[in-house]
């Protein structure tokens, strides 16, 4: 077989570095890289059977021909499955198949698979190996990276976990080919925000080669990918446990309208990204109004948002103002009543606004978006 094209980015953190690796049909050569990370001969596969019954026989071949003896675990489809009790299930299978302190885990799915296998993997005894082998796009361009880990409680989506950067990030972006394509959009609005926060080119080459990139051409996947890992490796490199410089909050763009909104619909109407969308769409607006966003743009990041097939606003009647404040209140990143919210100044900068008193008349007619 002919040497494949392989981009690799390094995430700098000192000793916990990791290499992110991008190329196109790269699976099967995920066994041969992990071979000089060290790991003992004894590893775990994790997936679901969705995404095992596409990508499963390629990579555990890839695993066992490199030497490695692997024990795979399948857990069911779905964010509801995210949880302790599915997190116990592992560690059992972990136990049962004699993993120890030199082992690692595999996540080969989306990002259920990979926030519920590195939360395993930092827990099995006191924290062991992880890779990442994302399938989706948002796992690709967003979850696999930075090192946040963590399953849902019923009391809050992912209000248990930790912090557990991965060994290696291993990105093969021909399995986005047979992603649903809603599930493709909605990690495209997370491609997007990094180009409004942080990088006008991507911004611009998104404008521009979208048909490709829709077309799931190569060497635009190769592109949108490894920016936005970079983009994000930066952003963590800085900040990596989202502490006082604040750094990591500029990746919360359209998050703080877009969680307001999943919670209100109780996470059933959007994934996450179309989520988003309406966010980094409403969140522009009131950026404009407040005159930090310059004029004209607001509607420029709303064309390039809705060419990608993803929604930019709340359909009339869905949700009150007043339920929408009230939620983003309750976010958990609201200190003391105070929204911080990363409001953009221009297509690739953004800064960090706290917007202090929201329930006041005033402010509430900021929130006069198209909804
Ligand atoms: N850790 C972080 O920093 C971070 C960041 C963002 C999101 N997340 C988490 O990520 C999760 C969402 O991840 P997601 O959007 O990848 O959803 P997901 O993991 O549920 O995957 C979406 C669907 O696509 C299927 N699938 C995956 N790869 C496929 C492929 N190549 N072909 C066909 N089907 C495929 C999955 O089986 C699933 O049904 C949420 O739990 C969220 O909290 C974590
Ligand atoms: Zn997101």
């Amino acid at each position: 077989m002919p040497e494949q094209k392989i981009i690799e980015i390094e995430v700098a953190l000192g000793k916990r570095s990791y290499p992110i690796r991008i190329g196109d049909g790269i699976l099967s050569g995920l066994g041969k890289a992990l071979l000089p990370l060290g790991f003992d001969r004894k590893i775990a596969l994790i997936s679901n059977p969705t995404v095992y019954a596409l990508y499963g026989d390629t990579v555990l071949s890839s695993l066992e021909g490199a030497g490695f003896s692997v024990s795979v675990i399948s857990i069911p489809d779905g964010e509801e499955y995210k949880n302790l009790l599915w997190a116990e299930f592992i560690y059992g299978e972990l136990l049962k198949a004699r993993l120890e302190r030199g082992s690692c885990l595999v996540a080969l799915g989306g990002g259920v698979v990979g926030d519920i296998t590195g939360y395993a993997a930092s827990t099995y005894m006191r924290g062991i190996g992880c890779v990442q082998a994302p399938t989706t796009l948002l796992a690709q361009v967003d979850s696999s990276v930075g090192g946040k880990t963590g399953v849902n409680h019923a009391l809050g989506k992912n209000m248990i976990g930790t912090f557990w950067q991965p060994s290696m990030v291993w990105i093969d972006t021909a399995t986005l080919k047979t992603l649903p394509p809603a599930e493709f959009a909605a990690g495209m609005a997370e491609v997007i925000k990094y180009g409004v926060i942080k990088d006008k080119a991507l911004f611009e080459y998104l404008e521009r080669e979208r048909d490709r990139i829709k077309g799931l051409d190569p060497a635009s996947l190769g592109h949108i990918t490894s920016r936005s890992c970079e983009l994000k490796a930066e952003v963590v490199s800085l900040d990596e446990r989202e502490g006082e410089s604040g750094l990591r909050a500029i990746l919360n763009y359209g998050h703080t309208v877009g969680h307001a909104l999943e919670t209100l619909t109780k996470y059933e109407k959007y994934l996450h990204g179309e989520a988003v969308a309406i966010g980094m769409c409403i969140e522009a607006q009131l950026a404009e109004k407040k005159g930090i966003l310059k004029p004209g743009l607001q509607g420029r990041i709303k064309s390039l948002i809705s060419s990608y097939g993803l929604p930019t606003g709340i359909p009339a009647g869905l949700i009150s103002k007043e339920e929408m404040l009230k939620a983003m209140l309750l976010d958990k990143k609201v200190k003391g009543g105070r929204v911080r919210m990363a409001l953009p100044e221009e297509i690739g900068a953004v800064r960090i606004e706290t917007l202090s008193d929201l329930g006041s008349a005033d402010q509430s007619a900021d929130w006069s978006a198209d909804y």
